[in-house]
């Protein structure tokens, strides 16, 4: 592999190569554009991740001739190895592909599901009250894990290459073991408490200490799992045998209530994506049991009927922190759709926009109740990637365990870090969720349903091009991937760089208030909006990791960016 060719968040690596590839695209762009139309331009692929060894894992593929897909499953799995602590096989998530030869694209709905078992009960005392952290720690905060099961269904759908191949650099990675970086150590650094209570979470210290930048992190158990994920298929090595039995003993001795049978029984689902115009863009992204792409939805279409400016300017901040604020407030009645949920009806959310969008004034927060003074948390867990290939086959990812390291249990001799997913259901009304989300009824926790999640891996085109996208950051990934999206199509220059570097804001409807990200935003921006009824309030960290690709539909010409707050590395 060659890293120099690599550019990480806003940062160019080696300048020869900028050049040689300026003067490479120069030269191309002078040609082809003697050529137009152009059958036969080859265009140019783009990988975008949170962690550069999964960025080159993807990159090993596609020059082995495999497409977006193959690469796909290489970023997912090494991701599981290199990242642990945001996404794995012991989680879940959702993958939106689409193939460009026949135009078909899909929604891998890979989330994790609840146990047979499970009863609401589970999570309350005698007294009906909350048992504290019982979503979060424990064999009942584990759902069943799905990310397996979805990559088999990619891999089957629209992959190219054996299994052989496509997990051959994370394999490499568990085994040989790779050194940490600093996001790495700090992430131990605050989960240290967790990672010391189980033994298998005492594998992600060093001798039972948080390890130093530069620690090389070997997981043998993780490479067995994977070797034996190649021999005999995603779904058969880690749904049944030994991994299965060693995962259903580690979260029921801490526990749990899981069956053979329940692993057995899971599915990935193909689900038909949420598919929009926004002005002129065509938008693709998450359905449920993600509220991602309905709140994307919802937004933009509030956000349709206004002159909008840039998406940094205090004026237009106010209306789309509106437009959140209607997408967030209408998240209670979501949940799993295959538990009796009425089906969204684009006609009745549209005709429901309406009625919003005469409440919403350019000069005033809009009178929608609800208080609440605690912190919304999240903007690390959870990761994305984007890939996009030569053919224009493409994937965007977002893949969970949940909370940082999940629950802390990994299955024992198997390398596996299980989930805490059960966190996303909503327990009762009045009762918020680590990313201080409350929910209703239809998300309500049942044996054998998925909760409800943040989730949007995204896809938007447009005369420029396809833009492919998503975030990490539980909540907080819908507000990200809709500045991201505003800040795409109401500019005629594609700039990934600023896209995936400008300060962000967020509103949730509860707690009501604007959140910005520390040292973002001036005091007169926070004048202007305080000015107009908003609670504004400074978060403590800056929050998500944002990984964009684009290819142009005019020249063919790729780009690729990574959140400079992650560690992440972007190809292209
Ligand atoms: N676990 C975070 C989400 O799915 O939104």
């Amino acid at each position: 592999m060659n890293v120099i060719q690599y550019r990480t968040g806003a940062f160019y690596l080696n300048t020869s190569l900028i050049w040689f590839r300026f003067l490479s695209c120069s030269i191309f762009l002078a040609v082809s554009s003697l050529l137009i139309p152009h059958p036969l331009m080859a265009a140019q692929s783009a990988i975008a991740s949170a962690h550069p060894l999964a960025t080159a894992a993807g990159e090993r593929i596609l020059d082995q001739g495999g497409n977006a897909c193959d690469a796909a499953v290489a970023v997912a799995v090494t991701l599981a190895v290199v990242e642990p602590f945001s996404s794995g096989l012991g989680g879940g998530g959702f993958l939106l592909w689409h193939r460009s030869s026949d135009r078909q694209q899909m929604m891998i709905d890979a989330r994790e599901t609840a146990p047979s078992g499970i009863r609401p009960q589970h999570f309350f005392d005698v007294d009906g009250s909350p048992i504290k952290d019982a979503t979060v720690r424990g064999g009942a905060a584990v759902a069943i894990p799905g990310l397996p099961a979805g990559l088999a269904r990619l891999s089957e759908r629209c992959g190219s290459l054996p299994l052989g191949k496509t997990l051959a650099s994370a394999i490499q990675l568990a085994r040989d073991g790779f050194a940490v970086d600093s996001r790495y150590v700090n992430i131990v650094e605050m989960r240290q408490a967790r990672l010391r209570q189980s033994e298998g979470g005492q594998r992600f210290l060093d001798r039972g200490q948080v390890p130093k930048v530069g620690f090389v992190l070997r997981q043998p158990d993780l490479a067995n799992t994977l070797e034996r994920i190649v021999e005999d298929g995603f779904k058969s090595a880690f749904y049944s045998g030994p991994i299965a039995q060693a995962l259903v003993n580690t979260v029921n001795g801490a526990g749990g209530v899981w069956t053979m049978n329940d692993l057995v029984n899971y599915q990935a689902i193909d689900r038909e994506p949420i598919v929009f115009t926004y002005r002129n863009a065509r938008i693709t992204s998450a359905a449920l049991p993600s509220a991602g792409g309905i709140a994307l939805f919802q937004a933009l279409g509030v956000l349709e009927h206004f002159e909008l400016g840039d998406a940094q300017n205090p004026q237009t901040a106010h209306l789309v922190v509106e437009a959140l604020r209607y997408a967030f407030r209408d998240r209670w009645r979501l949940g799993d759709p295959d538990f009796g949920l009425p089906p969204i009806s684009k006609d009745l959310e549209k005709i429901k926009l309406n009625q919003y969008v005469k409440n919403v004034s350019p000069d005033r927060v809009s009178a929608l109740e609800s208080l609440d003074e605690s912190p919304i948390s999240g903007g690390d867990h959870t990761t994305h990637f984007s890939v996009i290939d030569s053919a224009g086959n493409r994937v965007a990812a977002t893949l969970t365990i949940n909370l940082l390291f999940g629950s802390g249990l990994v299955g024992q001799g198997t390398g596996v870090l299980l989930n805490n997913e059960m966190d996303d259901f909503t327990l009762r009304g009045d009762i918020a969720n680590s990313f201080k989300l409350k929910g209703g009824v239809a998300n309500g926790v049942a044996p054998g349903k998925r909760p409800l999640s943040s989730m949007t891996p995204t896809f938007i085109e447009d005369e420029k091009g396809v833009l492919v996208l998503g975030a990490p950051g539980g909540s907080r990934i819908i507000s990200q991937v809709l500045l991201a999206s505003l800040n795409y199509i109401h500019n005629n220059e594609v700039d990934l760089r600023r896209m995936v570097s400008m300060p962000r804001y967020h509103h949730q409807f509860w707690p009501d208030r604007l959140e910005l990200e520390p040292n973002g935003y001036s005091s007169e921006w926070v004048k202007k909006l305080e000015d107009k009824g908003h609670r504004v309030q400074f978060g403590v960290r800056p929050w998500g990791n944002l990984q964009a690709v684009f290819q142009s539909s005019k020249n063919a010409n790729a780009q690729a960016a990574s959140d400079p707050r992650g560690s992440g590395l972007a190809w292209y």
